[in-house]
């Protein structure tokens, strides 16, 4: 709730009031005759005929959004699966064992009659009992937890957790669930590296447990997906199907530095959307290129789910020869192509041959015939650039500093050209595009391998390729001229 107009405010609280204090002397027409049971903590429905909650009889706006959402169905759902049993309601009803009340309490605490004021994934299923604040509100309390995974005590990581839905702990093993404790702590960088500090950014009237607290959060579950629901799906808080950087929700933070700066000489930082969106890396003044490839396939229309479509891909593994089911994954490690075992199921390890990598999502989508096809692509772009990469600097020493031993163009210009001052040269921009494209040059990096853009990745090295020979008067052996001329004939570049 922002706020609610106070006049509004309290009638509301008075109507609510009443109808709490006075629910106890009601004819409920549940068929019993009697007033159902109610928790003493949990207030659950006051309506659960219409879903409408308690809280919701003043925190409208959240009552109308959160209605939408899946939580407001979960127990029908349930029901729906011909499977429910009593070990199913922890996760699809309103109780305490994912906040801090104990788990006994709300559904589990009250008679069969009453036991409907507490079906599905309520507001009190995350912010706990409530009886106290509606007696007093104010903006205390019940505050909620962003906590996905901490102790898996109390937060979403309690019921997104298991061999079904382990939502936490792929999360976990991804990067986003951790912060890095440098940049988190900064200020000029808590705002993509920090939880707390993002959700702040993301949504300025946020209230929750830890507001205040001085420990460092990850990119927690409530900082992509508010809980009260969206108009976007899996109540995402921003769509993740727009090629716009200011709406995208990965592109939110995977935009930091995409295009040399002045003002340093650090390479790129995380320029996965502009590289999606063909707008990334160093265009010298005579950058020609085939406009319609900007976007390549994988940022267009083609790839409707964008990032997500590569990057959140969610499966079943089962076993080949009983077909019996083995593993579901969430797709929340966030990785594209993510290491296997012989059985399909996604390891820890993020460094194995391209062989033992699933290439699931590309096939999956419908963009490339199969998994096999797909991986061949990664190859075969993975050794064109990394030709054209050796070309510009080949670090033999592997210590990511230019330097004695290695070979390359980039080694042949004098230091000079590389000063920071307001000109970018055309070492400087050669240099930038070379590092960001390269996934071992520096630390920081596009990361894909070329994917992200295959054809605009090409066309920047080729163009910086031909600019550091024309503008430093350099050669390159004939065989590879020859080679980076058709294929910027390809790419629609001037000769
Ligand atoms: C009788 C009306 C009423 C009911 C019922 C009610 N609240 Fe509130 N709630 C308020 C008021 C008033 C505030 C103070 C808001 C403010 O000052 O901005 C508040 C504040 C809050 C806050 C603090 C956040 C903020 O914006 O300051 C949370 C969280 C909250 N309520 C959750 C709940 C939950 C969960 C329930 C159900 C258990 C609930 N409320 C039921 C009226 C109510
Ligand atoms: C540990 C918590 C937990 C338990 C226990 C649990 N579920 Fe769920 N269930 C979930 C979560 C979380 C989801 C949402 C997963 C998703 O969106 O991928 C879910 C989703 C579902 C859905 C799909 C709803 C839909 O249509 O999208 C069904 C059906 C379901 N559960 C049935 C059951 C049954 C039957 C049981 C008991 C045998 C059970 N669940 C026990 C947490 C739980
Ligand atoms: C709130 C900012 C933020 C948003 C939004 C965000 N990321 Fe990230 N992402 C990060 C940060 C920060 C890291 C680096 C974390 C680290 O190394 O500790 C990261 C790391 C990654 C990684 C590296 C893999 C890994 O596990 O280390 C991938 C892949 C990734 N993000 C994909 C995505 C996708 C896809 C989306 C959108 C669905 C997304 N990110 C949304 C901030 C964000
Ligand atoms: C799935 C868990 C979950 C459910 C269900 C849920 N909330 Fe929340 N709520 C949170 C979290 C997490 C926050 C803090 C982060 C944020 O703002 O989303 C929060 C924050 C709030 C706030 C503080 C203002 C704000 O936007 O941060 C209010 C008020 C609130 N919730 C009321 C409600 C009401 C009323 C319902 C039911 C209609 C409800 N919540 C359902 C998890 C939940
Ligand atoms: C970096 C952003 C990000 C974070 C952090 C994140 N998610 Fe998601 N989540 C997504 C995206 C993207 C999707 C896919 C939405 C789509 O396909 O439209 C998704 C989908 C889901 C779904 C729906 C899956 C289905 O079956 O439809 C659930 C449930 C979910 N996430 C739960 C969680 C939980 C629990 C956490 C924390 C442990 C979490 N998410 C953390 C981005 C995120
Ligand atoms: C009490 C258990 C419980 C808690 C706590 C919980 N969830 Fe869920 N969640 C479920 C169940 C069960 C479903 C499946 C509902 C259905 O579709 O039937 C679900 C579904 C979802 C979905 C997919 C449905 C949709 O609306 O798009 C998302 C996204 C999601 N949860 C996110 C979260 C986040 C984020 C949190 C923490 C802020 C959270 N959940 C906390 C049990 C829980
Ligand atoms: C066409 C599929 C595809 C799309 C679309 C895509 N990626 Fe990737 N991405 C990849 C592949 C493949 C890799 C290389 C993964 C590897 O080497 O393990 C990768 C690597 C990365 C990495 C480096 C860390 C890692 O996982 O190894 C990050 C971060 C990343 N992508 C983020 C994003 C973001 C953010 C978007 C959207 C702007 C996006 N990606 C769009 C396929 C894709
Ligand atoms: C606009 C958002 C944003 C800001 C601001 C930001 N980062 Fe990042 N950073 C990211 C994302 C997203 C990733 C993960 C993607 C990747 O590794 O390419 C990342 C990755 C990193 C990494 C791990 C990869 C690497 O380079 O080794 C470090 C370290 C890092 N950032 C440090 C910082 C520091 C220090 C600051 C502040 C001076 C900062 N970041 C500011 C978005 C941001």
């Amino acid at each position: 709730m922002k706020t609610l107009p106070s006049l509004t405010r309290l009638l509301w609280i008075a109507a609510s009031v009443s109808l709490f204090g006075l629910a106890a002397c009601v004819e409920d027409d549940d068929g019993l005759g009697t007033e159902p049971d109610r928790d003493i903590a949990f207030l659950g429905y006051s309506d659960p005929d219409t879903r409408q909650t308690t809280c919701g009889n003043c925190h409208i706006s959240k009552q109308r959004s959160w209605q939408r959402t899946g939580h407001a169905g979960a127990w029908a759902d349930l029901q729906a699966s011909g499977q429910a049993q009593s070990s199913c309601n922890r996760c699809h009803t309103t109780n305490g064992s994912s906040n801090l009340a104990p788990d006994t309490a709300g559904f589990f605490s009250v008679s069969a009659g009453g036991q409907r004021f507490y079906y599905d994934v309520q507001c009190e299923s995350c912010h706990g009992p409530g009886a106290q604040h509606v007696t007093a509100p104010d903006e205390s309390q019940p505050l909620s937890t962003m906590k996905a995974a901490v102790g898996l005590e109390i937060g979403c990581g309690t019921c997104h957790t298991g061999t079904h839905t382990p939502f936490v702990e792929e999360w976990q093993e991804s990067g986003h669930g951790t912060a890095l404790a440098t940049p988190a702590s900064r200020a000029e960088c808590a705002g993509c590296h920090e939880g707390r500090t993002v959700l702040a950014r993301f949504d300025p009237d946020s209230r929750f447990l830890e507001q205040n607290e001085s420990t460092l959060y990850g990119i927690t579950c409530a900082v992509c997906h508010d809980p009260h629901g969206t108009r976007n799906n899996a109540e995402l808080r921003y769509p993740i199907d727009t090629p716009d950087i200011e709406t995208n929700l990965c592109m939110q933070c995977h935009q930091k530095r995409s295009n040399p700066d002045p003002t340093t000489s650090r390479g790129a930082h995380s320029p996965q959307g502009p590289m999606l969106l063909g707008t990334a890396g160093w265009r010298p003044s005579t950058f020609t290129y085939d406009t319609s490839l900007i976007l390549s396939s994988h940022g267009s229309a083609l790839n409707p789910r964008l990032c997500a479509g590569c990057h959140v891909d969610a499966f079943t593994v089962n076993d080949a020869a009983t077909g019996n089911f083995v593993f579901h994954s969430t797709g929340h490690r966030f990785r594209a192509i993510p290491c296997v075992d012989a059985q399909g199921v996604p390891t820890t390890s993020d460094d194995c041959a391209v062989s033992s990598r699933t290439f699931r999502a590309c096939a999956t989508s419908g963009c490339h015939a199969t998994q096999a096809v797909a991986r061949g692509a990664f190859q075969v772009l993975d050794t064109r650039l990394t030709s054209y990469l050796d070309v510009l600097w080949k670090d033999n020493n592997g210590n990511r500093v230019r330097d004695a031993g290695d070979t390359g163009l980039l080694m042949q210009v004098p230091a000079s050209e590389f000063t920071v001052n307001a000109t970018i040269t055309v070492a400087e921009g050669a240099l930038f595009n070379t590092t960001m494209i390269s996934s071992t040059l520096a630390a920081s990096n596009d990361g894909s391998h070329g994917v992200h853009n295959p054809f605009y990745a090409e066309a920047l090295l080729l163009a910086s390729i031909s600019e550091m020979r024309t503008r430093y008067g350099l050669t390159v052996p004939p065989a590879l001229a020859g080679r980076v001329a058709a294929r910027r004939a390809a790419l629609g570049m001037d000769p």
